[in-house]
């Protein structure tokens, strides 16, 4: 298993369009194992392929809390079936966008389809953190970042300041 860089705004990679996965086999599950790992090192409960600078319709979760027993998810090429009338609220933050935290609100409830690791079809309905979660990652893999879903006052600071922190870091190096 390997670390995995993690790609931040405003790198224009984590603006596209990832592409369906077209066949499971042991690379590409090396490389969401790779994910996983990378995910919980940064220390995250989401991570889509394109923030490690692959664009393929993937991405790997896990929702457990502190002290629970983990409980990893990969999902490939994962499509909406259903989404609740109700919406539910949470302050998002992501990867990519380091230290940065919004108020997003999206359906409570969420219905997919996908392959799971070992390219088997399967169907999963996410509540609670897990449907917030899905649905930041799945926005990923359409090039969207959580950012999109809030102001466009807040969402300018917000970006305006990551590329502020990322030109101040380079200076420094
Ligand atoms: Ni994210």
């Amino acid at each position: 298993m390997a670390l995995l860089p993690i790609i931040t705004v405003p790198d224009p990679r984590l603006l596209t369009a990832s592409t369906p996965v077209e066949a499971v086999d042991d690379a590409l599950r090396q490389t969401l194992d790779d994910m996983l790992e990378t995910m919980y090192a940064a220390p995250g409960i989401g991570l889509a392929a394109i923030q490690v600078g692959i664009a393929k319709r993937m991405l790997v979760m896990d929702v457990a809390r502190e002290g629970e027993e983990r409980d990893p998810l990969f999902i490939i090429n994962p499509e909406v079936i259903w989404v609740s009338d109700d919406d539910q609220s949470y302050e998002e933050g992501c990867l990519s966008l380091p230290e940065h935290y919004a108020e997003v609100v999206r359906p409570a409830e969420i219905k997919i389809k996908y392959l799971t690791r070992d390219g088997a079809p399967a169907e999963l309905h996410a509540t609670g953190l897990k449907a917030i979660c899905l649905q930041h990652e799945m926005d990923h893999l359409d090039g969207i970042l959580f950012v999109d879903h809030i102001s466009a006052l807040k969402r300018n600071m917000i970006l305006r300041k990551l590329v502020k922190a990322k030109r101040l870091q380079e200076a420094n190096v």
